[in-house]
């Protein structure tokens, strides 16, 4: 009797322990399936859809398990550095991407690929210095570009013209350093200083560059022309003189005929 008590107590234990694992895997499983990202606090209403909040977590990339009808990010207050092709491509919904106070150097191009919806974008305060078109392909949201070491130059002049972006958000591309440095546009907003042409000097020196070719060239040509006259000529006159020098008659009708072919 006290056997089977004793063996009875010790299998249900076992029994009971195999069942409370199976009861926590699934609620972990189930949990995860429906969840938000780990560490990430995700909330839900009906007009805003699902919002989910990683500021301040020193994430250094971009987390990959969002619920894939995110409407907001705040990812703000990290160490991000960089932002992949496609890194966001899984969002179609997005309206709303917080990408402030992060490590952003660089962004890929492709890097906001797939976001349609996009309305506002927040790159502010990182360390953005060279501005591409590419990484804002098909994306005609508002930016905030403020507060980043922008570097002001030819490209990023022509990038400007490439991108769809509310025209409002590149206002905030404040020039943190600037080539050529001469032009003095460090400390201004690009936008808001109308008749700076960063690409007016490179045109210059190309223009330079092609003259002093075209110089050469002209050099060049007009020398040959020069020898090949001087050759000729003493060609001719070494002619001339071996026709002098034979008998008269048959010399004054061949002379006369070199002479007309030189002219
Ligand atoms: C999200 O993914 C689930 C399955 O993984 C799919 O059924 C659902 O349609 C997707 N939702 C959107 C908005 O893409
Ligand atoms: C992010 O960091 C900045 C500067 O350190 C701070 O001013 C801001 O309040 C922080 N934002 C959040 C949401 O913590
Ligand atoms: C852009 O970001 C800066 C710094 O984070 C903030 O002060 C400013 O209000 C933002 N501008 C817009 C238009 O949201």
């Amino acid at each position: 009797m006290a056997l089977l008590a004793d063996w009875l107590l010790r299998h249900s234990v076992v029994m009971c322990l195999l069942l409370h694992s199976l009861v926590l895997m699934t609620f972990c499983f189930h949990h995860a399936a429906t969840s938000c990202s780990k560490n990430c606090y995700c909330t839900e209403s009906d007009n805003n859809g699902i919002t989910v909040r990683c500021s301040k977590l020193q994430l250094i990339e971009i987390p990959q398990d969002l619920p894939n009808d995110t409407r907001r990010i705040y990812l703000d207050n990290n160490s991000i550095r960089k932002i992949p092709m496609n890194a966001f491509a899984a969002l179609p919904h997005l309206v709303e991407l917080d990408l402030s106070h992060n490590e952003l150097t660089q962004l890929e191009p492709g890097a906001f690929r797939g976001l349609g919806s996009l309305q506002f974008l927040d790159l502010s305060s990182n360390k953005l210095m060279n501005f591409k078109a590419e990484p804002f392909e098909g994306l005609k949201a508002r930016a905030n570009l403020t507060n980043n070491p922008w570097h002001c130059d030819c490209n990023l002049q022509m990038a400007l013209l490439h991108v769809d972006l509310e025209p409002a958000s590149l206002t905030g591309i404040v020039c943190h350093t600037a080539e050529p440095e001469e032009i003095g546009v460090q400390g201004l907003a690009f936008l808001l200083a109308p008749d700076i042409d960063l690409c007016l000097y490179m045109r210059r020196t190309t223009d330079v560059a092609m003259l002093v070719v075209m110089f050469g060239w002209f050099t060049m040509v007009i020398s040959y022309l020069v020898y090949y006259v001087r050759a000729n000529q003493e060609d001719a006159r070494r002619h001339l003189e071996y026709l002098k020098s034979l008998p008269s008659r048959q010399g004054k009708s061949e002379e006369s005929s070199t002479i007309s072919t030189v002219v």
